[in-house]
C-alpha cells in the first residue's frame, strides 16, 4: 500500500457532476467508410475470448517472426504478449510502406512562424533520415540493443525521426516533454541510466526562439552530480548549419547532428529484431510520490494496440490528414502522433508551436491548408480556442470527419461548441479516456457503432473490461449511481510492463489494492487500478471524474502534487508546502500552493517570487501555481498531518467542514480571511 494512504483531497472529490445528456449519432457518410461498424466486435473481443482476441490487433502489423504465446502470465503482473514472437516497430512505421507508398507524406511539419515553409516528409525520406540517424546512433554514439538514452526535443521531426532510429536499434528512447527544466530531464537521465542526451539548440513558442540548449547543460551538470555521467550531448539545429542558441557548445562532449551525419550520408541500418516483449521506450508520469516513474512500453504488445485503436477508434486510413495536436514529449504523442499512424500509414502533422499564435484562427489555417480530416486534442486546448475565437472556425474552408478529446473530463457545453462550431456539425467526437500506463485507449465510443453522449468516455475498449470498486472491493455495478475506483480486470497488449528499475513499486502502485492472491499467475487476480473515479452508467458508459490519489490534471498535464511541494521545499526558508487542486475554466484544475516559512521569515513579494523560480527550474512553466499563499501554519490535525481537503476547500471556496477536531482550528479561519481579500 506505498503509495495509497495519504490522499485527503482528491481530483474526484471537487469533480463536477454534469446533468445527463442525450445521445449524438454519427452521420451515414461517417458510417459508410469506418473502418470498424461490425457491433459484434464486443462479444469478439468479449472476456470469454480473451486474451485470444488480440490476435486481430497483432495482424495489423509486419512480424519477422510469428508468435506462438498470446499472453505469458508466468511473471504477473508484469504480463507478456505475443511471446515468440519477433518484430521492429521502425520497420512497420516506415519500411514496410515504401513498396507502396513511398511518395506519400508521412509527416507534415508545421513551425510555429507562419511565413516559414510547412514541411512534407514523405515515407521514402523518413526512411533515409531514420536509417542516417540510427547509423549515427549506433556507430558514433555507440549505443546498441538494451541501453537508454534520454531526448529532450521540441515538437519538430527530428523527434520522430530520432525515436524511430531509436527503435530501428533497439535502443529504448526516454522522451522527456520539451518544456520540462533541465533539472526535471536531469531526474529521468539518471533513473534510466542514460549516457546520452539529444536535445535541439532552440525551437518557437509564442513566437519567441527559446533557447534550449541551456537546459541541456544544467540537465549534463546535475546528473553529473547524481552520479550518472552523460558523456555525449547530440544536438539538433533549428536551421542546420546556423547558430541559434547563444550556449556554447562543449569540446568533446556536444555534436551537432547534422555535422555528424554527413558521415553517414546514404548508410542503411537492417533493423534489429526484437523480441515482442523487448522494451520499446519510457515514459516518466507523476504519481504520488516525489519521484517520476519510468512507465515502460514493450515493443510488440504497445505496436499492436496502439495500431489497433488508431484504426478503429481513430479510423485512420492511410488517405487521411491526421492532426493531434498533443506533444510528442507526452503519451498521447508517443501512441497516436507517432506509433499508431504511422504504422498505419498515415499522414501525421507536427506543429511546433501554440495553438492561438499568433491569433485564434491559426488551427484552423493549418487544417485548412493541409486538408486536415482528423483532429486530436484536449479539453483545456478546446476551451481556451473556444475562449478567444468562438467564430473562427467557421471562417476557414477544412472538414474533420471525426474528432477526439483526450487527457481531462470535457464539460458538455464545451463539448458542445467543439461538436458544433469545430466539427461543424458533421465530425463525431470521441472522447478517449486512458493514461500514461495503459499506453492506448481504455474508454471511448467506437465511432460508428456506439452513439456519443457529452460527458462520458463511452463503454470499455474492445478488449478492455472495466470494474469499479468501492473502498471496501465490492462492485459497483452499471447504473449503482455511486462512483468508486476504476480499475480493469484484465491484462491488455497496450499496457506498460513495470516501472523501469522498481518492480515493487509497479506491483503497489497498481495491483496491491485489490489483488486476491500476490502469488497468483492467474491474470484475473490481478485488476489494474487506474487511479481514477468514476461512475458506470445504466447505458454502460463510464464518466470520469478525476483522481483520487495525490495527481493533479493540469492542462491535461499531468503533475505529482508532492513533486510540486518538493520543488518548493528546495527553498531553504520553506518550513512546509502544500499543493492543492483548484477548478479552472480553461485548464481544468491548476495547483494552489500553501507555504508555511520556517521561523523568522515573513512573508513577502520577493519571498513568493523566489518559490515561483523554483517551480521553474526545478520542474517548469507548467508546474508554476495558480497563487501561493504564505500562510502564518497549516491546518493541522493532532497527529500532525497537513489537512489539504481544508486547504482545498478554501482554495475552491467550498464549505470547509467540521474543522473543529483539528489541532488548530483558528487557523483556517485566518486562512478563509486571507483568500477572501
Ligand atoms: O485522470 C485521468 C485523466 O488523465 C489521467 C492520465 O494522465 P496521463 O497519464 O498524463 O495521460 C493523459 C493522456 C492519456 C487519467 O488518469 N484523463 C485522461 N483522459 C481522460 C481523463 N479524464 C477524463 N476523461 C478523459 N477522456
Amino acid at each position: 500500500m506505498a503509495e495509497k494512504e495519504v490522499v485527503e483531497t482528491s481530483e474526484a472529490q471537487i469533480a463536477v457532476h454534469w446533468a445527463e445528456e442525450g445521445y449524438y449519432y454519427p452521420s451515414p457518410q461517417f458510417i459508410a467508410q469506418a473502418n470498424m461498424t461490425d457491433p459484434a466486435v464486443y462479444d469478439r473481443f468479449s472476456l470469454d475470448n480473451f486474451p485470444n482476441c488480440f490476435k486481430e490487433y497483432a495482424d495489423l502489423l509486419t512480424w519477422y517472426e510469428y508468435w506462438d504465446e498470446i499472453l505469458d502470465t508466468s511473471d504477473a503482473p508484469c504480463f507478456k504478449w505475443f511471446k515468440g514472437g519477433k518484430i521492429n516497430a521502425s520497420y512497420n512505421c516506415v519500411d514496410r510502406h515504401l513498396a507502396d507508398k513511398k511518395n506519400k507524406t508521412a509527416l507534415h511539419f508545421v513551425p510555429e512562424l507562419e511565413e516559414e515553409k510547412i514541411e512534407h516528409i514523405t515515407y521514402q525520406e523518413l526512411y533515409v533520415r531514420v536509417n542516417e540517424m540510427a547509423a549515427l546512433l549506433r556507430d558514433f554514439a555507440g549505443l546498441k540493443r538494451g541501453d537508454r538514452v534520454t531526448l529532450h526535443l521540441p515538437m519538430v521531426p527530428e523527434l520522430p525521426i530520432t525515436m524511430l532510429a531509436c527503435a530501428r536499434l533497439g535502443v529504448i528512447h526516454s522522451q522527456v516533454f520539451g518544456g520540462f527544466s533541465g533539472k526535471a530531464a536531469a531526474d529521468r537521465i539518471v533513473d534510466s541510466g542514460s549516457r546520452v542526451l539529444i536535445t535541439m539548440d532552440s525551437y518557437y513558442r509564442g513566437g519567441g526562439l527559446l533557447d534550449h540548449k541551456e537546459k541541456a547543460e544544467i540537465a549534463v551538470a546535475q546528473a553529473a552530480k547524481d552520479g550518472q555521467a552523460v558523456d555525449k550531448v547530440l544536438v539538433w539545429q533549428r536551421y542546420p548549419g546556423k547558430a541559434s542558441s547563444p550556449t556554447p557548445m562543449v569540446d568533446g562532449r556536444d555534436y551537432f547532428v547534422n555535422d555528424l551525419l554527413k558521415d553517414y550520408y546514404g548508410v542503411r541500418v537492417e533493423p534489429e529484431k526484437m523480441n515482442a516483449e523487448d522494451p520499446l521506450f519510457l515514459m516518466y508520469t507523476s504519481g504520488t510520490t516525489g519521484k517520476p516513474k519510468g512507465c515502460q512500453h514493450g515493443t510488440g504488445g504497445f505496436l499492436a494496440y496502439v495500431t489497433g485503436t488508431s484504426k478503429y477508434v481513430q479510423d485512420i486510413h492511410p488517405e487521411d490528414v491526421y492532426w493531434c495536436m498533443a506533444d510528442i514529449g507526452w503519451i498521447t504523442g508517443h501512441s497516436y502522433i507517432v506509433y499508431g499512424p504511422l504504422a498505419l500509414g498515415a499522414s501525421s502533422v507536427i506543429y511546433e508551436g501554440i495553438p492561438t499564435y499568433p491569433d485564434a484562427g491559426r488551427c484552423w489555417r493549418i487544417a485548412q491548408d493541409l486538408d486536415v480530416n482528423i483532429f486530436h486534442t484536449a479539453p483545456t486546448a478546446i476551451r481556451a480556442l473556444r475562449k478567444v475565437g468562438p467564430d473562427e472556425p467557421a471562417k476557414y474552408n477544412y472538414h474533420f470527419k471525426h474528432m477526439t478529446t483526450v487527457g481531462e473530463p470535457i464539460e458538455p457545453a464545451v463539448w458542445k461548441w467543439y461538436h458544433k462550431e469545430v466539427g461543424k456539425g458533421e465530425a463525431i467526437i470521441v472522447d478517449t479516456w486512458w493514461q500514461t500506463e495503459t499506453g492506448g485507449f481504455l474508454c471511448s465510443t467506437l465511432p460508428a457503432i456506439k452513439p456519443m453522449k457529452p460527458g462520458s468516455a463511452g463503454p470499455g475498449m474492445p478488449g478492455i473490461h472495466p470494474i469499479i470498486f468501492d473502498d471496501e472491493g465490492k462492485e459497483l455495478p452499471a447504473g449503482a449511481g455511486i462512483a468508486g475506483n476504476i480499475c480493469i480486470q484484465n491484462p491488455w497488449p497496450g499496457m506498460f510492463q513495470t516501472i523501469w528499475g522498481d518492480r515493487q513499486r509497479f506491483v503497489d502502485t497498481y495491483f496491491a489494492r485489490y489483488c486476491k492472491d500476490p502469488n497468483s499467475k492467474d491474470w484475473r487476480d490481478w485488476p489494474y487500478l487506474t487511479g481514477d473515479a468514476a461512475v458506470h452508467g445504466p447505458d454502460g458508459y463510464y464518466r470520469i471524474l478525476g483522481r483520487i490519489d495525490d495527481v493533479i490534471n493540469v492542462s491535461g498535464h499531468r503533475l505529482g502534487t508532492k513533486e510540486l511541494e518538493s520543488a518548493a521545499m528546495t527553498v531553504p526558508e520553506v518550513a512546509e508546502a502544500a499543493v492543492v487542486p483548484v477548478a479552472d475554466d480553461i485548464k481544468g484544475k491548476v495547483p494552489d500552493m500553501y507555504i508555511a516559512l520556517k521561523p523568522g521569515f515573513e512573508a513577502s513579494e520577493e519571498m513568493t517570487k523566489k518559490i515561483m523560480t523554483a517551480m521553474i527550474t526545478e520542474i517548469g512553466p507548467i508546474a508554476k501555481p495558480r497563487k501561493i499563499w504564505i500562510v502564518p501554519d497549516m491546518p493541522k490535525t493532532r497527529s500532525g498531518k497537513i489537512m489539504r481537503r481544508v486547504l482545498a476547500a478554501i482554495s475552491n471556496k467550498q464549505d470547509v467542514g467540521d474543522v473543529m477536531t483539528l489541532a488548530n482550528p483558528e487557523i483556517v479561519e485566518h486562512i478563509q480571511g486571507m483568500a477572501s481579500k
